[in-house]
């Protein structure tokens, strides 16, 4: 199921494929982007010991997560849902379309469907995290944990690229390297997510992405996301000012329970 699911995803992906080597790029980038959180699902499901029933559709609900992604940037040029649309609710809507889910059983559409609508929250809906035991909210839990540590890959590599990059992918904002907002440092220090809206420019984001350490459901993915360097990347970007260097040793200490240094 997983393997034709794949297939049906690159045949559904290639169709917006323009020949265009900017439009192309961006493309390919939410393609490797879906597949890269397909394999993070499978080691959290793996990790977790999820029913292996369960796992699969978790998996599928991961594989396509992010199909709103491509009639979206057909429409609007952009990944910005508050400039066009709510990419997981399109996604489900063009799941439905191209019939992509048809040959699964309607509890499990429905199962999938959920997790997707929900991916892109910035909190899952009360009633559902208050079911942890609900199949539904393992599963949006899992794609929300894979998205979030692949696009802190992503942003990495972006970034460390130079050359400012891509501005559909650093969403338009501006790269000032020795600018931050306090706005976005606090939430560090509190544990919590800070939000896109507060953000200002590119280092801005790297503070955002950084607090998701805080956001994330599972301690495996916090884990891998300290393993791999990705927190200590972001922040290799930063200024170095005094708030900077006490936030990152708060994060590590705190965050990564003393597994990790600084
Ligand atoms: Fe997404």
């Amino acid at each position: 199921m997983l393997d034709r699911c794949v297939h049906r995803f690159q045949g559904f992906v290639d169709r917006f494929l323009t020949g265009d080597a900017t439009d192309d790029a961006r493309v390919n980038l939410k393609r490797e982007h879906s597949l890269k959180v397909l394999g993070e699902a499978r080691m959290l499901t793996r990790t977790l010991d999820v029913d292996p029933g369960l796992a699969g559709l978790i998996h599928l609900a991961a594989l396509f997560h992010d199909t709103g992604r491509f009639p979206q940037y057909a429409a609007f040029k952009t990944f910005r849902d508050a400039q066009s649309v709510d990419h997981g609710r399109l996604g489900v809507a063009t799941l439905h379309r191209e019939n992509l889910l048809a040959d699964l059983p309607r509890a499990s559409r429905a199962l999938i469907c959920g997790a997707i609508v929900m991916h892109n929250r910035f909190a899952l809906p009360a009633a559902v995290a208050a079911r942890p035991e609900s199949p539904l909210t393992l599963a949006a839990h899992v794609v929300r944990d894979a998205d979030k540590l692949d696009i802190l890959r992503v942003m990495v590599e972006h970034f460390e690229a130079g050359g400012g990059g891509d501005e559909v992918v650093t969403m338009a904002l501006p790269d000032r390297p020795h600018d931050y907002s306090p706005a976005l440092v606090a939430p560090l220090f509190g544990g919590r997510v800070a939000r896109y809206t507060d953000m200002t420019c590119q280092n801005d984001m790297r503070l955002l992405l950084i607090s998701w350490v805080y956001g994330v459901r599972f301690a495996a993915t916090r884990d891998e996301a300290f393993a791999r360097g990705l927190i200590g990347r972001l922040f290799a970007g930063l200024p170095r000012t005094r708030e900077i260097e006490t936030a990152r040793d708060h994060v590590f200490r705190n965050a990564s329970g003393g597994k990790h240094d600084a």
